[in-house]
Parts: C-alpha cells; structure tokens; sequence
C-alpha cells in the first residue's frame, strides 16, 4: 500500500486547526494507506526555550493523536527525536540543496519580514540556523519513510514541494534513490480548504498565540470562544457569515444543517454574533467533552504513552534505516 505520513511541531497545545488541516484527513487515510504519523519535537526547537515546556507540549500531541483515534497498532507512531537515522540523511541532503532555494522559503522570508517592518538592519537578526534548515529536516522525514502523500494544511505546501525537489537534486546526483516515489501533498477541500482562523481573525496559529486548544478544560474552551472577533453589526441586523471567523469555524464542526441554517438566520438578521458562539461551543464540546477524560489518563506521566512512542520509535528505525544506507552506498560513504 501506498504510504501517508504527517508530523505536528510540539510547539503549544494542538488546535482546532492542527485537527482540521492535519489530523482529521491522516486519521481518514489510515484506512487506505500505510500511516506513519509523528512528533516533529526536533522542529519545534527552533523556537522552544524551555525544558519542560517541550517535554509536556510533545506530550499533549501524542496524547491527542491517540484520543482522537489514532491506533498505535495499525499506525507507526514516534518521536522524531528518537530517529537518529533522519538526522544523518539530514545533513546529506543540505550537501546537495541549494542555498537560494532555503533564501525563498516561505517561514524565513518572513521572519526576515517581521525584521524589515520593525526596523531592525540586520534582516537575520533572531534567525538560527534551525529555522533556516527547516524545510530541509522536513523533507528527510518524508522521504526518508517513503512516503507517498502528506496529509497537511495548506500552510505546508512549499515544504511538501521542497521535498520532492531534493529528492530531484539528489536523483540527480547520484541516482535514483528516491526516484519510485516523489511525494505529493494532500490539502483540505470544501469548508476546511481555507486554513482555521483563530480568535483574532488571522490563521490559528501556536505562534500568534491566538488558538483553540482541542483539549482545553471546558470553562476555558467557552471563553476562548466567546472572545472570537466580530464586528459590532447589532442583533436586528443582517450579517455577512463569510466575513466572521466564527462562522469559519462553525463550518468545520457543525452538521451542514446546522451549517445551513445559521448562515440563512445570520444573512437573514435577528441573531447575534454571540447566539452563534454558544452554538459553536456547544458543538465542539458536545465533541471533546467525552474524549476528555483518555486525553487527561493519557498525557499524565507513567501512562502507557511512553511504551506505545517506544515500541513506535523501534518501528520508525527499521524503516529509516534501509533507506538510509542505499544513501549511504549512493554517496560513497561506506555501510554501516
Ligand atoms: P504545525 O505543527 O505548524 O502544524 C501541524 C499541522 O496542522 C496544520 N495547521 C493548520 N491547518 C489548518 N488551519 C490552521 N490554522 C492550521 N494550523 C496548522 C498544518 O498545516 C500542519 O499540517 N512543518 C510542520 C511539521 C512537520 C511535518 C513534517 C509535516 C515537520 N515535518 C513532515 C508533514 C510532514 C509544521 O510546522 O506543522
């Protein structure tokens, strides 16, 4: 079978947008192709300072990964960390990437940007070499499963794009190692093709500090949502549901009655922003709340999420490790 493969950077608390432009549709695949899904906690230190922080957020994805029905059983699963092998094809593979290529991706040329617009003169201050291999990394976790699709947000296309240009470049090179598959993105269509909002209109993101987190206690999940923007149009007034994040939210996790209907009541005037975030919540926690309890048992220290990481690490390395060495021999280093 055909191999899917995706990873989430232990960065925050994994959101609603992490579920919808990643999790739902990998967990959809799992029935027709060979799944491989993980933790990109080495990513995630480009920008995670902190120990604990790390350690818990790496934990907090698995945790919502299986809770959210991921099967350890039928799904290799692991930390990327505990993968050596990805890190050896990392560096082979920045021998044969250009430089250019790395200048023109999208994540650097906006923290470079970011450095313009607040007037700061050296466009690179800020910017570690992690943030600047990225894509690279990137592309060795895919190619190095050989994987087939890339089950991910809109938001990652240049990177699903870049790996298959390295591999070209290594092709190229030094023979067609990676040439029987060249992977290929897979996106959101209809409601979810744009990427989730978050609270503040902009794309949810850990990094603007604007998200839903899935397993947010529910008190908190209610607040969060209540504080979405929305403009000040009163209740008697008919309202643009396009324009509301809300709505784009609303659209992702309510029935497409449910969906139907709001928008004819919103366009219609009469209901409040605020009738349609209680509707919202009441959706997406009628959802989560009975997933609640796995998801606390499962992220506490000493569950049996460790053995199920471990056992998938073992997996993930009998994979990584063939391909690997056909690297290996390719570039004239000898096998180990
Ligand atoms: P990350 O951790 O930023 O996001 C994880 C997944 O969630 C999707 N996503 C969204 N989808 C819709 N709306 C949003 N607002 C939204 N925010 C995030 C992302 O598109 C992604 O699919 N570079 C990756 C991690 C990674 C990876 C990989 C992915 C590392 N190696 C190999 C696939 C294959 C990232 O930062 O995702």
């Amino acid at each position: 079978p055909k191999v899917s493969l995706t990873g989430i950077k232990p960065t925050g608390e994994p959101h609603l947008g992490n579920y919808i432009g990643a999790i739902r549709p990998s967990l959809e695949l799992t029935s027709t192709y060979e799944s491989i899904y993980f933790i990109a906690d080495y990513h995630a230190l480009t920008s995670i300072r902190d120990r604990r922080e790390l350690a818990s957020y790496t934990r907090s994805v698995a945790a919502t990964w299986i809770t959210l029905g991921l099967d350890p059983a039928r799904t290799v699963f692991y930390r990327q960390s505990d993968v050596p092998e990805i890190f050896e094809l990392s560096w082979v593979l920045s021998c044969v990437t250009g430089k250019g290529l790395m200048n023109r991706a999208h994540a650097y040329k906006a923290a470079r940007d970011r450095n313009a617009e607040s007037g700061v003169a050296d466009l690179d201050a800020g910017i570690n070499m992690g943030l600047f291999n990225y894509p690279i990394l990137m592309a060795v976790d895919i190619l190095i499963m050989n994987t087939d699709v890339v089950p991910v947000g809109q938001d990652q296309s240049q990177h699903v794009e870049y790996a298959a240009d390295i591999a070209g470049s290594f092709n190229h090179l030094f023979g067609d190692v990676f040439s029987l598959r060249i992977p290929e993105g897979i996106y959101p269509a209809g409601s979810s093709a744009r990427t989730l909002p978050g609270t503040d209109g902009r794309k949810m993101s850990k990094s603007y500090k604007n998200t839903i987190p899935l397993f947010a206690p529910e008190k908190q999940l209610r607040k969060l949502i209540r504080g979405i923007v929305s403009d000040s149009t009163p209740v008697e007034q008919p309202k643009d549901p396009d324009a509301s994040a809300a709505f784009a939210l609303f659209e992702n996790f309510a029935t497409p009655e449910a969906v139907k209907d709001m928008r004819a009541r919103l366009e219609q005037g009469g209901t409040g922003w605020g009738e349609l975030k209680n509707a919202l919540f009441e959706t997406v926690n009628a959802w989560l709340s009975p997933l609640r309890e796995q998801y606390e048992a499962l992220v506490a220290p000493g569950s049996e999420l460790d053995a199920i990481l471990d056992a998938g690490a073992e997996q993930a390395r009998d994979r990584a490790r063939p391909v690997l060495q056909g690297v290996r021999r390719a570039v004239g280093i000898s096998p180990l």
